[in-house]
């Protein structure tokens, strides 16, 4: 069934909490929009969507995603333009996205026009929200959970699609110290690891919390067969510049396909003297990299950081450093212009931008 935008029902807040929010000092995901999209899915089909104010929801602790994990999320972002329009980036691609994992985990599909239109129309709504300070976005959090209450284990007969927002400012956090993880795993080939699906980040609390408490910041995640090659970083992917040249695991049934590392890849291919390599990294020759001096970067790629710098890799005992990264990186010049080109400061060749 297509939903069309006009058969939105709207209830909006009494008084917005936008002024309650210092939009120079944005904790990541601390201030939730006014407004919230919930579309129900039932008896095989869509309902008409409706936009409401942000606050609880009511259902039963029986529902099967609390209990079996049918629940699938998103994370994208909306900036405001040079020329004060806003822009969301790449939806298109958030929903292949977010439509392959729902796929994986036997849910319903989001109609491109729903999706669309959703967003179009709670950004519309909350536009106040959308921070204009430098570096500072939208951050989109589109999700869907199964609500069909019983206790026996099945596929879900219904569905609840909601979109909630949170602006967030720019990425402060210090430089990655990491641990190479041996013995747990984030997912495996076969797995769930290439889907936006609640337990993956579930599942890596507990080797991230023993990775803290051993002086790390975050994990370098590895195959789940031999611990050799190296699949992501913390919930980010992972990209090295090695030989100056761009290096980064290639995509799998275990890798989640990022769309900062697709955006990453396409200007990295663009941007003069750079080629880039998509293909397993071993552990073996990042070390490698560290003993020659070949390694000059090493960083994580993911929506709400962008690039998230990484100082050291903790490695067979060794605590190898990497040079922190100047204003001639390839990462911070890359971060430039996705930063450039989202902002209307340089044109969209890709068409990545799409305007409210
Ligand atoms: C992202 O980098 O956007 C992520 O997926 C992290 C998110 C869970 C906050």
């Amino acid at each position: 069934m297509t939903t069309l935008t006009s058969e939105f029902a709207v209830e909006r807040v009494k008084k917005s909490r936008v002024a309650e929010v210092d939009f120079n000092n944005l904790e990541f995901g601390r201030h939730i929009s006014d407004h919230m999209v919930v579309v129900d899915y039932e008896n095989g089909q869509w309902g008409s969507p409706s936009i409401v104010p942000f606050g609880e929801m009511k259902f039963s602790p029986a529902m099967l995603s609390l209990h079996y994990g049918q629940a699938v999320f998103e994370g994208m972002k909306a900036f405001h333009t040079k020329d004060g329009s806003i822009n969301i980036f790449r939806p298109h691609k958030h929903l292949d996205r977010f439509n392959k994992s729902l796929h994986r985990m036997c849910m319903p599909s989001v109609p491109e026009e729903l999706w669309l239109s959703s967003l179009k129309r709670l950004i519309e709504i909350d536009k106040e929200w959308v921070p204009k300070t430098e570096g500072a976005s939208l951050y989109i959090r589109p999700f869907m959970f199964a609500t069909e209450s019983r206790l026996g284990v099945k596929v879900s007969d219904t569905f609840k699609f909601v979109i909630l927002t949170s602006p967030v400012g720019p990425y402060q956090a210090k430089p990655y110290r990491l641990k190479v993880e041996n013995k747990y795993v984030r997912t495996a080939e076969g797995g769930t690891g290439f889907a936006k699906c609640a337990g993956n980040y579930g599942g890596a609390f507990y080797p991230t919390q023993i990775a803290r408490e051993e002086g790390f910041d975050q994990i370098l995640w590895t195959d789940s067969k031999e611990h050799k090659y190296i699949d992501e970083v913390g919930m980010m992917n992972v990209m090295f510049v090695l030989n100056g040249k761009l290096v980064t695991p290639q995509l799998s049934t275990a890798i989640l396909d990022g769309i900062t590392r697709d955006s990453i890849l396409t200007l990295a291919k663009e941007m003069a003297g750079f080629s880039v390599e998509e293909r397993k990294v071993s552990i073996d020759e990042i070390e490698q990299g560290f003993i020659k001096g070949t390694l000059t970067e090493a960083f994580g790629t993911g929506t709400a950081a962008v690039v998230a710098p990484i100082s050291v890799i903790h490695i067979n005992g060794t605590d190898y450093q990497i040079p922190s990264a100047g204003p001639t990186s390839f990462q911070l010049q890359v971060k430039q212009k996705l930063h450039n080109i989202r902002m209307g400061l340089e044109p969209d060749t890709h068409e990545w931008n799409y305007l409210v």
